[in-house]
């Protein structure tokens, strides 16, 4: 059985531990906070627990290591085991810097071990079948997809909207066209806290002509996490804040009648729910980790694919810095 370790057990790592814990070997247990190891020790006494992280990467019998730990540090701590040989599943994003993250990619790919980066809209039941619906041809030909994620609070003073809500949607838009951008603008403004934008609008285009949008804020009346595609033919809303009807899909579509001289009609045909399976989405992210750990899958892409997520970042950091 493959045996984890995971670093850092504030809010988001022990979600991460009762999986692994579930779904393989939870072997050790490790953050800088002694209190927070002593109460998840209690919970896993079969594993090791320290506040060192320097041990699980010496153990060599330790198969592979869960980081979420706060973003700044991501990138020295997935390194160091990687370089240690471990796998690697890291919280989004991997790395601040797209050449950090380049030197991530490169050293797992030297050394064949996987990164993945905790994009966990991925695995959300609702974007897979957004995925399976573009990738089928549903939609007809794919022209924009645009996120909404917005809400009035919680108002983040170290992070700004694209990174703390921007990330989710980036990852999904960019895994749904599986294109990379080339060009990605964004516009923002920091109300509340000196250059931490609350509210930023993003743009981005593709080499196909696909352009794509998000709106990131934490100042809006409206609670929102929504991806709309627009196709052709159909077009599909995966609405989180939903809890029956999480995608819905429009045949709603544009045409022209030979007869009318190139004038476009529209036609608005059945709306359809289709049913989204209702696994809890961490839980398929750690079992995908399982599985390319255990050599199914295609790990480079992965890693490629997180790389992907973070030079898009960047350069949406940079626009909204011009
Ligand atoms: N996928 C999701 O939906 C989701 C949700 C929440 C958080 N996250 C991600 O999880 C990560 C952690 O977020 P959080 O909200 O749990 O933060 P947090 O601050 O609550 O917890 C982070 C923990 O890491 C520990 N830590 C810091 N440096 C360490 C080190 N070198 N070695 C071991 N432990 C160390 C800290 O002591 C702290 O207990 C972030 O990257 C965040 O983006 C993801």
């Amino acid at each position: 059985m493959t045996r984890i370790g995971v670093a850092g057990l504030g809010y988001w790592g022990p979600n991460l531990a009762r999986n692994f814990d579930e779904l393989a070997e939870l072997a050790w247990i490790c953050d800088l906070a002694p209190e927070l190891v002593e109460k998840y020790a209690s919970r896993y006494p079969q594993a090791r627990a320290t506040t060192e992280l320097g041990e699980l990467l010496g153990d060599p019998g330790l198969d592979a290591v869960v980081i979420a730990t706060p973003v700044p540090t991501h990138y020295e701590l997935a390194k160091a085991a990687l370089e240690a040989g471990k796998h690697v599943l890291v919280e989004k994003p991997p790395a601040m810097r797209a050449a950090e993250m380049d030197e991530l990619v490169r050293i797992a790919s030297d050394r064949d071990r996987v990164l993945m980066p905790g994009h966990l809209l991925l695995y959300h039941p609702g974007v897979q079948k957004l995925k399976e619906l573009i990738d089928a041809g549903e939609l007809g030909e794919v022209l924009c997809v645009y996120g909404n994620r917005q809400n009035l609070g919680i108002v983040r003073t170290n992070e700004n909207a694209l990174w703390s809500l921007g990330v989710h949607d980036l990852s999904v838009i960019l895994h749904l066209l599986d294109e990379e951008p080339v060009e990605a603008i964004a516009h923002g403004r920091d109300f509340l806290t000196r250059g931490v934008e609350d509210v930023v609008f993003c743009y981005l285009r593709f080499p196909s002509g696909k352009i794509a949008h998000m709106h990131l804020s934490w100042l809006d009346p409206h609670k929102m996490r929504r991806i709309t595609v627009v196709g052709k033919e159909k077009m599909v809303v995966f609405d989180d804040m939903e809890l029956e009807r999480k995608v819905t899909v429009y045949e709603k579509y544009p045409w022209q009648r030979a007869e009318t001289y190139g004038e476009w009609q529209t036609r608005s045909g059945d709306i359809y729910i289709p049913k989204i399976a209702n696994d809890e989405p961490l839980r398929l992210e750690c079992r995908r980790f399982l599985s390319l750990v255990g050599g199914d899958g295609d790990r480079a892409k992965v890693a490629r694919d997180g790389a992907m997520v973070v030079r898009a970042l960047e350069r949406l950091t940079d626009s909204l810095r011009a």
